[in-house]
């Protein structure tokens, strides 16, 4: 595995099987809307070889195989692994790292990854080891989640702490968890790794809670920089920042539970070329 703290960071924490569950359980379910447009922008079906990075759970792998793909998915944190082998039988399953896949050059019709761009510590390399395994015009795929100028509870959450958590609490240096989410950024990327960008979507996610503050719980419980970033907070940091998210969550979804949350993701997809 490539070799730096954020790295070793991100391995253990989603190699934790709370957070593994917590993540599919709850902060997954705006992933959920993301699938469909992964699965069509992939042009997955019957006869194509279909790659998914940062499997996770393998929500994004049993849609895959359900068009009669033939699916793989790889994760390198066995505890989600373990998940995405029950949602989705039918699929094969490689532990490994997005940045140094085990794979021959040529090998898949389309690669996708569903919001593990914001977890590899360098892009550029898990863009070109996708571009190296596909075949001349296969499709990569991700999606990620939407960041500020939108209401987003995931960026309500990450703002939130930034502006107004303990400074004292951080995190080993990595990727902004919106880097990958503007267009210039990605048609950047894209045109480093040898891809042209072929089609941009957004999904409406959407979180529904009994509490307003409760997108603190779905990031403390569910994210391997929300538990870090949470857990290290004093109880009257804590209080103040569930106030602010509970505010914001109000403000947009009104007073009476249970709150539509938004969580937007865009999905987009280049073309090797
Ligand atoms: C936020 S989850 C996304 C899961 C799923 N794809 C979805 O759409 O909900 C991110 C996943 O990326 C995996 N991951 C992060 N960095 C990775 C890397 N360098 N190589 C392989 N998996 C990685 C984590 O273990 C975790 O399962």
């Amino acid at each position: 595995m490539t070799d730096t703290d954020f790295a070793r960071f991100e391995k253990d924490g989603w190699s934790d099987p709370d957070i593994a569950g917590h993540y599919a359980r709850d902060f997954a379910r705006a992933a959920q809307a993301a699938v469909p447009d992964t699965v069509r922008l992939a042009k997955a079906g019957p006869g194509k070889a279909v790659l998914d990075l940062c499997c996770g759970q393998g929500i994004v792998t049993a849609a895959l195989a359900e068009t009669g793909a033939e699916a793989t998915g790889l994760d390198f944190s066995p505890a989600m692994l373990a998940l995405a082998r029950k949602a989705a039988p039918g699929a094969e399953f490689v532990e490994g790292d997005a940045m140094a896949l085990p794979f021959d050059a040529g090998r898949f019709d389309a690669v996708t990854m569903g919001f593990g761009m914001l977890h590899v510590p360098d892009a550029g390399r898990a863009l070109a080891e996708a571009r190296r395994v596909l075949k001349p015009g296969g499709r990569f795929v991700f999606s990620t989640w939407i960041g500020p100028g939108e209401p987003s509870a995931v960026f309500w959450c990450m703002s939130t702490l930034a502006q107004h958590g303990d400074a004292g609490v951080a995190l080993p240096p990595g990727p902004g968890p919106f880097d990958m989410a503007g267009e210039d950024a990605v048609r950047a990327a894209f045109g480093a790794a040898g891809f042209e960008m072929a089609g941009r979507v957004r999904a409406d996610g959407v979180w529904l809670a009994d509490r307003p503050d409760q997108p603190i719980d779905f990031f403390r419980e569910g994210t391997v920089r929300g538990a870090v970033l949470i857990n290290g907070q004093s109880a009257d940091t804590l209080a103040r920042l569930r106030g602010i998210v509970a505010d914001l969550v109000r403000a947009h979804c009104g007073d009476d539970a249970p709150y539509r949350i938004p969580v937007p993701s865009v999905i987009t997809c280049g073309v090797a070329v």
